[in-house]
């Protein structure tokens, strides 16, 4: 079964969490695209009755195509849940966020529900974070003082993130630096509050003590992991 069939199981599966009456954090990326996808149908074949927060103008994009009512985060009083993608989760069930960019909204968002499940494919389950590039957002401001403030902090190569030789400007106006730690935050608190001292950090992707749930697919099928309390 190849991955892209597997994150479609578990995109879709994770729709069990939201009922009628919702309102729900969208994610970004290539897994909760497919949770999108369904919630539409449910709204607009079953008449689902919820509104949808966008974690990125992507995702706006795509719940409107698909009929999901969106409203601003600032106009709900919480959010019953958010569903979003990870690019690693580890036993503790912290995760690395921010491989499409959007992690700063994706924070706020998830911070601001009541719980945050995961949708991810098996190859998203580490043992200890790392080994996929940490996103870290950063003003342009004074980039190039902040990435060597967090190559001195982190120990570890820092690259601002670029596409086709043009650096990536998130949904804020903001750049993104990826720290190449390789498989080694044997304690990601620690590490999320340290770098978010450095005064060109707007947000770091590492999201702690945060996610609920994670519905996962691998080949033997989906399976629904309760955070350990
Ligand atoms: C977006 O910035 C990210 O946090 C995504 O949620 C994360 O990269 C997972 O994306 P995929 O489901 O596409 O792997």
């Amino acid at each position: 079964m190849n991955v892209e069939a597997l994150k479609e199981q578990a995109g879709i599966e994770a729709c069990r969490f939201v009922e009628s009456g919702m309102a729900v954090g969208l994610g970004t990326g290539s897994t909760v695209k497919y949770t999108i996808l369904e919630l539409g149908r449910r709204v607009r074949e079953e008449g689902l009755n919820i509104v949808g927060v966008p974690t990125s103008l992507a995702t706006a994009a795509l719940a409107e195509e698909h009929g999901i009512p969106l409203v601003a985060l600032d106009d709900v009083d919480g959010l019953d849940v958010v569903i979003d993608g990870t690019d690693e989760f580890d036993p503790a069930f912290h995760l690395i966020k921010g491989g499409g960019a959007a992690l700063l909204r994706e924070k706020i968002v998830a911070q601001s529900s009541k719980r945050m499940v995961v949708v991810a494919d098996g190859t998203k389950e580490v043992k200890t974070l790392g080994a996929f590039p940490l996103p870290i957002e950063i003003t342009p401001f004074a980039s190039g003082t902040t990435v060597r403030a967090l190559t001195d902090l982190l120990g570890c190569d820092v690259t601002v993130r670029q596409i086709e030789g043009q650096d990536v400007v998130t949904d804020n106006g903001n750049l993104i630096a990826d720290a190449h730690a390789g498989a080694t935050l044997n304690d990601p608190v620690a590490v999320e509050q340290a770098v978010l001292l450095v005064a060109g950090v707007v947000q770091v992707g590492l999201f702690t003590n945060m996610c609920d749930v994670v519905v996962m697919a691998s080949p033997n099928g989906v399976t629904t992991l309760v955070k350990p309390s």
